[in-house]
């Protein structure tokens, strides 16, 4: 294989055989192919696309090219949710939980942020002590016995997919609909799932930003499931404003366990339990969708989901102590609050910027290498549509960087638009797909 030649081929648009793909593949995780290479032919890809065959083959190639888990002596549904990224989404910390509490076994691997997307793992490792790297055996037995365990990708679930992730982050490649497609599938396939309910984000903070875009992605994870045998559904969601109030890693924490204590934003609940809905239907057909997010609010109000949360944490070594008592967590040492400078409907809110923003607080890496500062965050006082007076609180950011605060201070007001007349509000959930 000369991989010059397969580079070459893909940048004409032709269509990659499964040999060429898997040998180009194999050969990078091994290390026998350079990053320049492997950058070049994404590129390519993030060009000239890839066919449905090719993004199977790509799929498969990753997949296999690490371990794939068996929970077929789970003693019952075995399933994940899996969301293309956002600002503020923090479901999967909410949804693991009350679905563990509802007899679905849930092993789910997570990632860290991505380009202006906040990531599972951060925000669970802003719980002191909480270890997201636990041994697959480890892992595996909580998952039968707890029903749930949250872990990052090991380096033998999907080596390929781990090391072509890393460099599409630093090479502007990550906006394809096959790569995200192979890289997301393989994943959750090696999982050994039954069902997978994927929550495609749609908007400005998204990585598909129309709904034509997402609704393709959405078809193509979908067909790439079913073609594993895994009940697999999308919902496409907004992201054209970040999902509940709070940003960044300890903030978002937060915001998650008081949805589990019966105070979460609405917006944030109603695409927890339509999530949820997907995979409690997937485990029992005859269950309404009324009854299904029914089932999940009693494990909110009977304090069952929260208590999950926090024998999760004990059992990953974190301290359930800081969930029990939300004030002991340190806090940032400076903030700032950007208030309305004239009247009117918020219209707008630059959801990928604020995402970036959070990267230069510390909330979120600029390179692999930095440590996140986990008391760095943004809380929004409005949301779209909010009929606002002068001076009202928009949004709260909080650093430890005073200079960074500053900066993004600066340009706070380009985040936001203020209109005389009351937007069109985007809906929540756009579309499900099948
Ligand atoms: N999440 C993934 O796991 N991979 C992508 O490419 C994008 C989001």
């Amino acid at each position: 294989m000369i991989p010059y030649q397969i580079i070459e081929k893909k940048s004409r648009g032709q269509q990659l055989s499964h040999s060429e793909i898997s040998d180009f593949i194999l050969a990078y995780t091994d290390g026998s192919i350079p990053d320049y290479q492997m950058s070049a032919l994404l590129m390519a890809i993030f060009i000239k696309g890839m066919s449905t065959e090719e993004t199977l083959s790509l799929t498969k190639v990753m997949l296999e090219s690490g371990e794939q888990m068996d929970f077929s002596s789970a003693p019952g549904f075995v399933a994940d949710k899996h969301s293309t990224g956002g600002v503020g989404d923090k479901v999967s910390i909410l949804l693991a939980p009350i679905l563990a509490v509802l007899d679905i076994h849930i092993p789910m691997i997570s990632g860290r942020g991505l380009g202006h997307s906040g990531g599972t793992l951060d925000k669970l490792e802003s719980i002191p002590g909480f270890d997201v790297n636990l041994d697959l055996d480890d892992w595996k037995e909580m998952v039968i016995k707890e029903h749930v365990g949250l872990i990052g990708q090991t380096g033998n679930i999907c080596p390929a997919d781990k090391k072509i992730y890393a460099l599409r982050d630093v090479t502007a490649t990550v906006r394809s609909i096959p790569l995200i497609s192979a890289s997301i599938m393989s994943k959750k396939i090696a999982e050994g799932i039954q069902g997978l309910v994927l929550d495609v984000k749609t908007g400005n903070g998204a990585f598909m930003q129309t709904p034509a875009e997402s609704r393709a992605l959405a078809n193509s994870l979908v067909s790439i499931g079913k073609g594993y045998g895994i009940k697999t559904t999308a919902l496409i969601t907004d992201m054209n404003q970040p999902l509940g109030s709070a940003i960044g890693n300890w903030f978002e924490m937060e915001e998650s366990v008081r949805g589990l204590q019966g105070d979460g934003p609405a917006d944030l609940m109603e695409v927890t339990y339509a999530l949820g809905a997907e995979i409690l239907r997937m485990s029992n057909p005859n269950l309404s969708e009324a009854a299904a997010i029914e089932l999940q609010s009693k494990t909110v109000a009977d304090g069952s989901a929260f208590e999950k949360l926090k024998r999760i944490t004990e059992l990953q070594g974190g301290d359930p102590g800081v969930l029990d008592d939300l004030s002991q967590y340190p806090k940032a040492k400076y903030s700032q609050t950007l208030t309305a400078t004239e009247s009117g409907y918020l219209s707008h809110v630059d959801t990928m910027a604020l995402g970036f923003a959070g990267i230069q607080i510390g909330a979120g890496r600029r390179k692999i290498t930095d440590a996140i500062d986990y008391s760095s965050g943004m809380y929004m006082h409005a949301r779209i549509g909010d009929n606002l007076g002068r001076g009202d609180d928009i949004i709260t950011v909080y650093s430890n960087d005073e200079k960074a605060l500053e900066e993004v201070m600066a340009k706070g007001e380009e985040y936001f638009s203020i209109n005389q007349s009351p937007p069109e509000i985007p809906p929540l959930i756009l579309e499900r797909i099948e």
